[in-house]
């Protein structure tokens, strides 16, 4: 047959002229190079984007991390081990994305958002990048509600306000988590969405943090993504992203969202491993340079947003584990410096009783305190510096030394209000509450008592002001102020409550019955006339010359 080159180029325009490029899949294809810990190398993705979702096999998601001249670096989520090299990988021209909704609310899930409770599919169709740009200063509003944390160390003297980032800092069980779990239980019914990202931790912790909150009451407004510890390191390394993804959703609702990352260090060792596998040069700590990066852009998506944007919050509460209470390692002092302060909670105190653990002289809240309320800066105003003072006196005391009553009025005064700052887990107080307990340490009520009866006297307190004054605890929680008249009323409540409860102390700090405190007994010896000691002095002589030698 003779062929008329004529002929088929018209043909060939003819097909290429009808061709819909709209309706005609184009996307691009490529292949597997080579597979192993979860991370493909792919050939043939030349427009492939940083962070684009691909289509594997075995509905296997892959996400393209490095874009290299000849070939993609993708993590793969998902039955990775089935995936052998030569299979084709499909771009899908999408950034990753996180199912979000109110649909997520009271669920436990991963960080693709896939149920890991028994509680049936989520049935959502809204999606967020999981990577979006943190909206710039313009769109931002200064930090001014507060965000109650229901703990007396922390509401009183390192608050935290709605859009803010506070990290939470300490060795293993120094109580990071219980502070966690402590906000989300005080914030169940204060309109505030809470994001609770366990990264890294045994899934029966989890579990049994969801049941925590359940009992309480805490889970209807609650999510928890788990990204436990026997996951693949890419899960781990998406976590902190997808739930700020889901608390985005509210975020841009004009609604008030708190996001926990618990913890960041995991998450930093996870990102290192994956990064490694990767190929990426290692840094600092073997990890890879951009790891503050990693962190940064994280918590810089939480925000006040201004009110034309709905006035929405997003509040970040990052949390890292040092080892031997070394703050100056790299991921703890990389955080430090993201964030607008730091919780710093410490072993010794831990074990001295001092619950939480918080070290005060080195915990600060850089923007809180323009959302603290009004009542709590009115009786919490010297707080810090009275503890401060007690800790410096505490380390001097122990040398032995005599003590002016000046100093020893201090150190009984600190004592108390370390005491009056102690709280059980799982047991949050509203505001009113905590300026009960702070005012009767702060107004010096505390001082007629002895210092292992504060914690009962505080609660016998409560429940009676609940009682009796409920009216006025009602407008210390409506307000967040405290009047004048209402201070007084308070100290006369606690006045009577004091002696209804049996002082320890008189007025002047005399013990009401002897041997009640060894320290006042002490003064009182000191307080005699000198020349009685020297008496006494010379009387004990004589049965030590008895004394053979
Ligand atoms: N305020 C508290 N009072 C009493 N026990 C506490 C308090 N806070 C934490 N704990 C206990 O200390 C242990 C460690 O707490 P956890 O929050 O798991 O520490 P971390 O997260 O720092 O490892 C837990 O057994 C917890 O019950
Ligand atoms: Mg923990």
């Amino acid at each position: 047959m003779e062929i008329k080159p004529d002929e088929i180029t018209k043909i060939l325009r003819e097909r290429i002229e009808g061709l819909e490029t709209e309706s005609a899949d184009l996307s691009e294809v490529g292949t597997v190079l080579s597979i192993g810990d979860g991370i493909a190398r792919v050939h043939g993705l030349d427009n492939c984007m940083a962070l684009e979702m691909l289509q594997l096999p075995h509905d296997v998601v892959g996400l393209a991390l490095n874009l290299e001249q000849d070939n993609v670096g993708a993590v793969l989520f998902g039955n990775w081990e089935e995936i052998v090299e030569g299979d084709t990988v499909k771009r899908t021209g999408k950034l990753l994305e996180i199912p979000t909704g109110d649909a997520l609310l009271g669920r436990l899930v991963d960080p693709l958002g896939r149920p890991l409770d028994d509680k049936g599919d989520v049935n959502t169709d809204q999606t967020r990048p999981a990577e979006f740009k943190a909206p710039g200063v313009v769109k931002r509003q200064p930090v001014e509600e507060p965000m109650q944390t229901g703990l007396k160390a922390i509401d009183s003297m390192i608050p935290i306000g709605r859009g803010q980032r506070e990290l939470i800092i300490g060795d293993r069980q120094t109580g990071k988590s219980a502070i966690a779990l402590d906000t989300i239980i005080n914030n169940r019914d204060q309109d505030l969405i809470c994001i609770y990202v366990a990264i890294g931790q045994r899934m029966s912790t989890v579990i049994q943090f969801m049941e925590v909150l359940e009992q309480h009451g805490a889970m209807d407004n609650t999510i928890i993504v788990a990204a436990p510890a026997d996951e693949a390191a890419p899960i781990k390394f998406m976590a902190p992203y997808a739930g700020c993804a889901m608390g985005e959703h509210f975020l841009y609702d004009g609604k008030h969202a708190l996001c926990i990352y618990d913890d960041l260090s995991k998450h930093a060792a996870a990102y290192r491993e994956m990064s490694l596998l990767l190929r990426r040069p290692p840094g600092r700590e073997a990890y890879p340079g951009d790891v503050f990066y990693l962190h940064s852009r994280l918590l810089e998506r939480a925000v006040k947003l201004n009110d034309e944007l709905g006035g929405g919050s997003l509040t970040a509460l990052p949390v890292i584990e040092t080892q031997a209470g070394d703050v100056s390692a790299y991921i703890p002092t990389n955080v430090i410096s993201i964030t607008d302060g730091q919780i710093f909670l410490e072993s010794d105190l831990f074990h001295s009783g001092v619950r939480p653990a918080i070290n005060v002289g080195i915990s600060v809240s850089r923007v809180g305190g323009n959302a603290q309320t009004k009542a709590m800066k009115r009786v919490a105003g010297k707080l810090r510096l009275d503890l401060s003072q007690y800790r410096e006196l505490e380390a001097f005391a122990q040398f032995g030394s005599e003590l002016d009553p000046e100093t020893q009025r201090s150190l009984a005064r600190g004592e108390r209000l370390v005491a009056a700052l102690n709280q059980r887990e799982r047991s949050p107080l509203s505001v009113a509450d905590q300026v009960v307990s702070i005012f009767a340490g702060t107004g010096g009520y505390l001082d007629r008592i002895k210092a292992e009866r504060v914690q009962s006297f505080l609660e016998d307190l409560i429940t009676r002001m609940r009682a009796e004054h409920a009216d006025l605890l009602a407008r210390i929680n409506d307000t967040g102020q405290l009047s004048d008249d209402d201070e007084e009323a308070l100290g006369d409540a606690i006045k009577d409550m004091v002696d209804d409860f049996g002082p320890d102390f008189d007025e002047q700090g005399n013990p009401l019955e002897a041997g009640e405190s060894d320290r006042v007994r002490s003064e009182q010896e000191r307080a005699r006339p000198a020349r009685a000691a020297e008496e006494e002095a010379e009387e004990e002589e004589p049965e030590r010359e008895e004394v053979p030698a």
